[in-house]
């Protein structure tokens, strides 16, 4: 395993992190049992993970990692979890805010939450979320209930991080969470730079997710992509769109995309939402192997490098 410092949070975090939501949600829409999902949480910390994100959202995933975890020395690992500032378009209150990092305590079994993050905030729910809910997410640091806050965006939602931007430019966090692809590559240009200048955390999520983990869904993505006229009709083969970026030291197209999610400095760590042990070992080694050549990375730039939309489910 290779590690980075995340931002300003100075922790040195793994460069592949563990990812409890998703279309795994550590197992539990996958078919795993209980046990199952808890050996598994186990078996990507023998693999020198060390940072786990989940949230409040994710099912049974902050029990099930509560469980996992309680048997591990407290200092062998980092848990970032989170909270939405609404449901169902009603704001949480901040005693509601309150009552739900002592239940995500409770049920991680944890004194301290390492990272705790604001979730899929939307730009509409941003001045809210500064203005009444960070005060009592300050206060709970305060408390020592929280080490570092973060906020992550909604990415389907906000395809130019105009969010982030905001929050980045207002500098109220130590981390944020982005979308980052190499169909959706905006953030190198509005994200990442913010995000050095001001040393903040980046954590990236949905780099491979269904679109660049699904062939079909991948051809599925391109045609339509070419069907807006958003790339040129002869940029890519309609079949197998992206088997070129395939070589000796790459064998998937979720090995390329790992490698391509962990490339930019900026970027600390890549959260894998793998469920499945082969899957997270294979992830692994594409991050810490060689690169994708610099031709590769280039042409990749040069097809999708404009897009300024969501791209990956
Ligand atoms: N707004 C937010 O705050 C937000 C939004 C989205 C995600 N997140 C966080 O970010 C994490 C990562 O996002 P993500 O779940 O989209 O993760 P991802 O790692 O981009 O995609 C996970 C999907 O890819 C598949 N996959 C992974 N490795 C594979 C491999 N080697 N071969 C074939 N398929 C593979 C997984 O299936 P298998 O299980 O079969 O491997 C799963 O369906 C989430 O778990 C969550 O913690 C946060």
């Amino acid at each position: 395993m290779q590690y980075r410092i995340l931002g300003r949070t100075n922790l040195k975090v793994s460069l592949v992190s563990l990812g409890s939501g998703g279309p795994s949600h550590l197992g539990q829409k996958t078919g795993l049992t209980e046990i199952e999902s808890r050996k598994f949480v186990r078996y990507a910390l023998d693999q020198g993970i060390n940072l786990i994100d989940t949230a409040a959202a994710y099912r049974e995933s902050e029990v099930i990692l509560g469980r996992a975890l309680e048997e591990v020395p407290r200092d062998q690992y980092y848990i970032a979890t989170k909270s939405r500032p609404s449901y169902e378009g009603i704001f949480l209150t901040k005693y509601e805010l309150q009552a739900q990092v002592e239940k995500s305590l409770q049920r991680l079994r944890v004194d301290e939450i390492d990272l705790f993050q604001f979730h899929g905030i939307r730009k509409s729910e941003y001045e809210y979320t500064v203005e009444y809910l960070l005060p009592v997410a300050d206060q709970l640091k305060k408390e020592g209930k929280i080490r570092f806050i973060g906020i992550t965006e909604r990415f389907s939602d906000d395809g130019t991080h105009q969010m982030l931007q905001k929050a980045l430019a207002d500098d109220h966090f130590d981390t944020i969470m982005v979308g980052y692809n190499l169909l959706s590559q905006s953030a190198t240009k509005t994200i990442f730079p913010l995000c050095q200048a001001n040393n903040v955390g980046v954590l990236v999520m949905i780099a491979v997710r269904r679109a660049l983990s699904c062939p079909e869904r991948l051809e599925n993505v391109i045609a339509d992509l070419k069907k807006r006229d958003i790339i040129s009709s002869t940029a890519l083969p309609d079949q197998n769109p992206l088997d070129w970026l395939i070589d000796n030291q790459t064998n998937s197209i979720p090995a390329a995309a790992y490698k391509f999610a962990a490339q930019p400095n900026a970027v600390s760590t890549v959260i894998t939402g793998t469920s499945n042990c082969q899957h997270l070992v294979n992830n692994i080694s594409a991050v810490v192997g060689p690169p994708l050549p610099e031709e590769k990375i280039k042409k990749l730039r040069q097809i999708f490098g404009h897009i300024s939309e969501g791209l990956g489910d």
